[in-house]
């Protein structure tokens, strides 16, 4: 059946803009959601994405024409959707798919051939495509899910999506504290989660668009290996051979779960589902103090919910020093998120009424929390199943639980490199991006080595939390003889005008050198200052270099200058 496509929307109330880069030919297959052109307009480009699956009949449009809402741009051979469906199956000729059977789109056989392929869409993925395809490389990216993986579309964006849903939640709760008294506020659960799909589609859009500006060949479908130099993806569209000289892994990583009784139970959420509840349940426990499991509680306690934490180790966020937890714990009790630490999940049950039993251990007593819905937020397992990494000749690590690599990202094949979750080095979505540059420099001639000293963290809860180099406790540990300071934001004249006043600035720096190593922010603006302290440690800035920087006034960067100068006992605004 022939569809046509057409403008639906344009950016922001633009009535018109300029076809920008086709990315398909007429004959090429198109999935739903899959990038066709760019359209641009005064207030930037957007992504034309088809809205049927089919062969590309023709294209009423070309590069730099004007085009208008409404403006039908293309026609497409539609696969019908029923075709697939269980009901029709009786209707397939055995060993036919289900596309050919009907007759109107044989999946369409292709042949590319490039210097690198890239397996995963995701901030380790799309990033080394753009940076190979600046050095020149003819790339091809293929992916099975929406561009941007975990981190766009079922993590960091999403959840920060929520959070800042609820920090104006948050604002519009303590108006009164500012002089304006508001009566009543209703949590539009569905609006809020339209606007975080919104901010989700948009920036999905955004990476779609970067591929064809650079000119990166974007293959969505499943990418299997076929032999030494070459991927197939197979399904009812396309038969695609990819040849490649060079391969980058970036399939990341997926939710994974304690094997206690009751984790298999159909409604165990995981953060995936966390970021797509219809409403917000009454009650929720959180199996995991870490980091998704402490973002989480905060976001759904905010919206209304009785949440619970049970976490394993005698401390919530455990890769914290104390005092920093501490912070993060009295704002979740003192917001009635119940915390249980040194507690460790033992099974779930259903109950008649829907409800889940979550029995947990701490010492030797077992305690039973009932809840609506119960979240396991306890760390995340690679990728490795996705792709036959025997077949690669591509090695896992020691512990079996990551791809193998060296400095440069390779693995034990040369020509294999790979990057982000799927190593299980860091799961952070910055660090597989710089892993990307790593590999791809490499594969254009640079020794530039990946180095781990001074990855951030940002923590999205209430207050936040940024960290880099080294904790107080690793110091303790290495027995380095270290300086500590820590200012509290209820000196600081900008946090207490913005009400703000939890937390603190602290810093570690080495005894013998005055190098600052390490330092952790909990409060406000916590993630966003912490790139000032990032600098001064992988600079391996000493504390009388930093001293000398002046801080704009009034800032909450000047808690920053003030904890320098505390490495001293020469702080001004605090004794
Ligand atoms: P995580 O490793 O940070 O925390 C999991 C927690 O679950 C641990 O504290 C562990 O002790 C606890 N746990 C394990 N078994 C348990 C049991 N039986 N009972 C009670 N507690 C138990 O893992 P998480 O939070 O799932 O995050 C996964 C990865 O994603 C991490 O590497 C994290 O750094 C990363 N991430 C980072 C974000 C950020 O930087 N803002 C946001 C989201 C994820």
């Amino acid at each position: 059946m022939k569809k046509e496509l057409f403008i639906e929307k344009l950016n922001g109330h633009d009535t018109t803009g300029m076809i920008g880069k086709i990315s398909k030919v007429v004959g090429d297959t198109v999935q739903i959601g899959e990038a066709l052109f760019t359209i641009e307009s005064g207030k930037g480009a957007l992504t034309f994405k088809s809205t049927e699956e089919g062969i590309l009949l023709s294209f009423s449009i070309e590069e730099g024409q004007m085009v208008t809402k409404g403006q039908v741009v293309a026609v497409v051979e539609a696969v019908e959707q029923s075709a697939s469906n269980e009901n029709s199956k009786s209707a397939t000729p055995k060993g036919a798919s289900a596309a050919y059977s009907f007759g109107f789109s044989k999946p369409q056989k292709r042949t590319v051939d490039v210097d690198l392929a890239i397996v995963g869409g995701g901030p380790g993925g799309y990033v080394a495509a753009i940076r190979a395809a600046q050095a020149g490389l003819k790339v091809a990216i293929v992916e099975e899910d929406r561009m941007g993986g975990t981190c766009l579309n079922y993590g960091c964006i999403p959840t920060k999506a929520m959070a800042s849903s609820v920090s104006v939640l948050n604002d519009i709760r303590r108006a009164s504290d500012f002089g304006f008294e508001i009566s009543k506020v209703d949590v539009n659960f569905d609006k809020l989660m339209d606007r975080k799909n919104k901010v989700v589609d948009q920036l999905v859009g955004g990476i779609e668009y970067l591929m064809s500006a650079h000119n990166i060949e974007f293959i969505k479908g499943k990418a299997q290996v076929q032999q030494k130099n070459q991927l197939v993806v197979n399904d009812k569209l396309q038969e695609l051979t990819l040849n490649y000289k060079i391969l980058i892994l970036a399939m990341g990583s997926k939710p994974c779960a304690i094997p206690i009784e009751g984790h298999d139970l159909p409604d165990i959420l995981t953060s995936k589902e966390l970021l797509s509840l219809k409403e917000v349940p009454k009650s929720l426990t959180i199996i995991g103090g870490g980091v998704i499991g402490m973002e989480f509680a905060f976001i759904y306690r905010a919206l209304g919910a009785e949440v619970t934490v049970v976490e394993y180790l005698p401390q919530i966020l455990n890769m914290l020093d104390a005092d920093v937890a501490d912070v993060v714990r009295n704002s979740a009790i003192e917001k009635g998120i119940q915390i249980y630490e040194g507690a460790c999940a033992a099974s779930i049950k259903d109950t008649l009424n829907g409800m889940k039993i979550l029995e947990i251990q701490i010492g030797e007593t077992s305690h039973f929390i009932a809840s609506e819905k119960v979240a396991m937020a306890v760390g995340r397992k690679a990728n490795l199943d996705s792709l036959n990494l025997e077949l690669l000749e591509v090695a896992l690590n020691e512990r079996q639980n990551g791809i193998e690599v060296n400095g440069f990202m390779q693995t034990s094949n040369k020509n294999v490199y790979a990057i982000g979750d799927v190593t299980n080095m860091i799961q952070l979505a910055h660090v597989a991006s710089h892993q990307a540059f790593v590999a791809v420099d490499h594969i254009c001639g640079s020794q530039t080595q990946m180095n781990y000293d001074y990855i951030p963290s940002a923590i999205f809860t209430n207050p936040e939390v940024g960290h880099v180099g080294m904790t107080e406790k690793e110091a303790v540990v290495s027995e380095i003889d270290y300086l500590v300071s820590a200012f509290p934001f209820m000196a600081n004249g900008k946090a207490l005008a913005m009400g703000e006043s939890e937390g603190f600035v602290k810093l570690i720096a080495r005894k013998d050198d005055r190098v600052i190593i390490g330092g952790t922010i909990v409060g406000v603006h916590a993630t966003d200052l912490l790139a000032t302290i990032g600098n001064l440690v992988s600079s391996q800035t000493t504390i009388d270099e930093a001293s000398h920087v002046i801080y704009a006034h009034p800032t909450t960067s000047e808690s920053i200058h003030e904890a320098i100068l505390m490495l001293d006992k020469r702080g001004v605004h605090f004794a």
